[in-house]
């Protein structure tokens, strides 16, 4: 078959394969040229497979030497299509770090059961020296089906009244107007039980009571704030209240892993291009001003560049302890919150039309960075060469 991109709306139908190996290794060799982490060396990266998760799980790998344990949610090739991006990157990954001689063990399904713990517990006793000293919580996730059986959909809206703003349709590259509604109670608290950080905790927990977690461990989450303009959608909206909880409960697992002499926090990165953040209304023409200012300032950075940054001068830093502010909270969107930044974002804003939003805002960077999160736009890959099924059914995860 041949794969060429298939854009509806926000959302990519479909990966290349063989794109997907370059989307992963132009991250680990970022990384490989970047100053080696002095991390953990026995990692679960719970949301391994795109983003933010996948990224941190290179930058431990190939930036400190770890073995690693992925959990995430992917789908393989089948005579229906060829699978998702996530399933193509955690087999990239693998590949590639075993050739380092690392462990990379890849564990597909649903993290938030119980079923998943155990396997993982099992793995980590019977193939992983029996001890894990860092875990990485980077899910994106709409539906949670918590350990009673009880499922929760996570719903993205507003406190208050309804917001509209300004974005873009990536299929028909046109602008457009969108708008979150008001959520009700009960979608804010399902909104909470899916995105905050209850199952975090119970994942902690639980490998706590296995005795799987060693002395001196670490655990983060990440999270998003923003700047001003972006509250109504974000931070003061159902993702915010998710947010807020996680904060909450990185405060509660940093007292109670203190038994160990561990530690729980809080990472709150920067906006950018992931396929959960294309899903979220008005955010993208956002992500395109701030991608335009701050390439213009030479501080962009994409999912490696930020976890490289956490890794190494925040979450294990050669000298002292971690970095945190006063909330406890590890800042590495403090770039994209300086003031010159958000000055120059809105100042781009004011100028938006129909006609000018690709080339006032980084719309060609945004839909370069998109087209690699599923596989495309790369040079040295023929994409009008036949992808073989029969190949792909045989690429081990
Ligand atoms: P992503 O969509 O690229 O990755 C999400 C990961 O979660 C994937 O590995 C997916 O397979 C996994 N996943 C989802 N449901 C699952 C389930 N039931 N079981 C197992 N795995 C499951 O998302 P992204 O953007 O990297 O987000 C990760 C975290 O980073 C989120 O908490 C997000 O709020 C946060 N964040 C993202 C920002 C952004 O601009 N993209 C900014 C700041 C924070």
């Amino acid at each position: 078959m041949i794969i060429l991109p298939i854009i509806k709306e926000n959302i990519a139908k479909n990966c290349h394969p063989i794109g997907l190996q370059k989307t992963v290794q132009r991250q680990i060799d970022f990384i490989e040229t970047a100053q080696t982490i002095n991390g953990p060396k026995k990692v679960l990266v719970i949301g391994a497979s795109s983003g933010y998760g996948l990224a941190s799980r290179i930058a431990l790998s190939f930036g400190g030497g770890a073995d690693t344990i992925g959990i995430s949610f992917e789908k393989g090739p089948s005579e229906k299509g060829v699978g998702t991006a996530g399933w193509y990157n955690n087999i990239h990954f693998k590949q590639a770090a075993e050739r380092k001689g690392l462990i990379a063990k890849n564990f597909i399904g649903d993290a938030f059961s119980d079923t998943m713990r155990e396997q993982v517990i099992d793995f980590v006793r019977a193939e992983f020296g029996g001890k894990i000293d860092m875990i990485v919580y980077s899910l994106a996730a709409g539906v949670r089906t918590a350990p009673d059986g009880v499922k929760y959909c996570s719903t993205l809206g507003v406190k208050g009244d309804e917001f509209s703003g300004q974005s873009f349709n990536l299929e028909t590259q046109s602008l457009c107007t969108q708008t979150l509604s008001p959520v009700s109670d009960q979608q804010l608290q399902d909104t909470v039980k899916v995105m905050g950080g209850e199952d975090w905790k119970l994942w902690i927990d639980t490998l706590t009571q296995a005795d799987v977690l060693a002395e001196g461990f670490k655990t983060v989450a990440y999270s998003y704030i923003g700047p001003e303009s972006t509250y109504p959608l974000y931070k003061d909206g159902s993702l915010g209240a998710a947010k807020e909880h996680l904060h909450a409960t990185a405060d509660q697992l940093n007292t109670q892993l203190t038994r160990i002499n561990g530690e729980a926090y809080v990472a709150v990165c920067k906006a950018l291009v992931t396929k959960a953040s294309a899903y979220i209304p008005v955010f993208p023409l956002y992500i395109t001003l701030l991608y335009q200012v701050m390439k213009e300032k030479r501080l962009h950075e994409t999912c490696i560049e930020q976890m490289h940054r956490l890794m190494f001068t925040r979450l294990y830093p050669a000298l002292g302890p971690v970095v945190a502010d006063a909330s406890r909270l590890i800042r590495i969107d403090d770039w994209e919150l300086r003031s010159d930044v958000q000055t120059a974002v809105e100042a781009y804003r004011k100028q938006i039309t129909a006609e000018n939003f690709k080339e006032i805002g980084d719309f060609a960077g945004y839909l370069e960075e998109f087209n690699a999160l599923n596989g495309f736009g790369f040079d040295d890959v023929d994409y009008q060469a036949k992808v073989s099924l029969e190949e792909l059914l045989q690429m081990e995860c």
